[in-house]
């Protein structure tokens, strides 16, 4: 929470002067979404210069079992048009490969935001990174497969409410 506030002081200082739409990546960013806005809000509201602050949520979809698929899919949102001169806040939960940010950010980039920056929870340390960065980073994390906090391994262990390494034994237990 400490790092999350942080990166939320970081955030308003970099885009506060203007219409700001927080941009959701579902599901595993909710909850980093949700504790995220709440400091963004309460730095917002007691600034001088107060911007709207608008939120929509997306879907992508990338994995299957603890791998990376070729194909990411974008489900749901508003028009994206509706992004055109705002600064848009794409908020993560984790970046691995890069692959996902990377092709969200090129649709996106169509659409005429004034400024686009993203914030990912977690970024792996992993050789099958494209080498893509995102703007704000919570923390970086060893290569191994996370969940929790709402992470998930198909779908399960999204409601722990910590991050933790999903051991091999889990991983056969919960394969689809
Ligand atoms: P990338 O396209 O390889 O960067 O993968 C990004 C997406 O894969 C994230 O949005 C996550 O949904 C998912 N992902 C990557 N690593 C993990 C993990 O360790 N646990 C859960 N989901 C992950
Ligand atoms: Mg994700």
């Amino acid at each position: 929470m400490d790092r999350t506030e942080r990166l939320a002081r970081d955030i308003i200082r970099d885009m506060g002067g203007h219409h700001i739409v927080a941009l959701c990546v579902l599901k595993g960013g909710y909850k980093f979404f949700a504790d995220l806005l709440d400091y963004i809000k309460a730095l917002n509201q007691n600034s001088d210069k107060s911007v709207p602050l608008t939120v929509d949520f997306i879907r992508v979809k990338s994995y299957c079992n603890d791998k990376s698929t070729n194909s990411v899919k974008v489900i749901g949102g508003d028009e994206l048009s509706n992004l055109s001169g705002k600064n848009v806040l794409i908020v993560e939960d984790i970046v691995e490969t890069g692959r996902t940010m990377q092709t969200l950010l090129s649709l996106l980039s169509e659409c005429n935001p004034k400024m686009v920056k993203v914030v990912s929870l977690l970024v792996k340390r992993t050789p099958r990174s494209s080498g893509y960065r995102p703007d704000y980073i919570g923390f970086e994390v060893p290569d191994a497969f996370l969940v929790g906090y709402a992470l998930d391994y198909n779908e399960y262990f999204r409601d722990l409410s910590h991050i933790c390494i999903l051991n091999d034994q889990a991983k056969e237990k919960y394969k689809v």
